[in-house]
């Protein structure tokens, strides 16, 4: 069936989503930052603090290769994974890209609760503050979105439930 990459923006719930595709297509699920965090031994935000963020990017960088070659599965993969050539490249030879894409509202109000919630998992949010998140998602998804939607299918998640896509896709194949 090939790999289906589920792509989007922090906080657009791509690792739930992914994980109920995966269900209901009976395929396996990989999250690509658990994969890197149990391969280090330590978490994102480790990797981020110890190493940096461009060491993170390399990091993620090999392992996405290492998952696009193996075994058929649903992967979910950090908002900044696909947003450089040669990772989207990857992701695109080996597979299918689904962006979940959300308005900039909604984005905002998920981003707003992480930061209220004092979340640590999140490095990029890590010292951001409600005066700064409307210039944060700007920037943000004016670097990205051109990455993002140059995925094969774009829905919005909270639309397009993942047992619709994945009748879709079934019926598809
Ligand atoms: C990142 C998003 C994170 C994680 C890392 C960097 C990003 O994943 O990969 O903190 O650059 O947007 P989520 O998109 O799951 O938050």
């Amino acid at each position: 069936m090939g790999k289906l990459f589920i792509i989007g923006f922090i906080g657009s719930g791509k690792s739930t989503y992914a994980q109920e595709l995966a269900a209901r297509l009976t395929m396996p699920h990989i999250d690509l930052d658990r994969m890197i965090e149990s391969r280090h031994g330590k978490t994102i935000t480790e990797i981020f603090e110890k190493e940096g963020e461009k060491a993170f990017r390399e990091i993620e960088s090999v392992i996405l290769k290492e998952v696009a070659a193996g075994d058929d599965a649903v992967i979910s993969v950090g908002g900044g994974a696909p947003c450089n050539e040669v990772n989207l490249n990857v992701m695109k030879e080996s597979g299918r890209v689904i962006y979940l894409k959300l308005p900039r509202k909604v984005l905002h109000e998920r981003l707003a609760t992480m930061i209220e919630n004092r979340e640590t998992s999140r490095p990029l949010l890590t010292g951001l503050s409600m005066s700064d998140l409307n210039s944060f998602i700007t920037r943000m998804l004016r670097e990205r979105e051109r990455w993002y939607l140059q995925a094969d299918v774009v829905v919005d998640p909270r639309w397009v439930l993942p047992e619709t896509l994945a009748r879709e896709w079934r019926s598809d194949m």
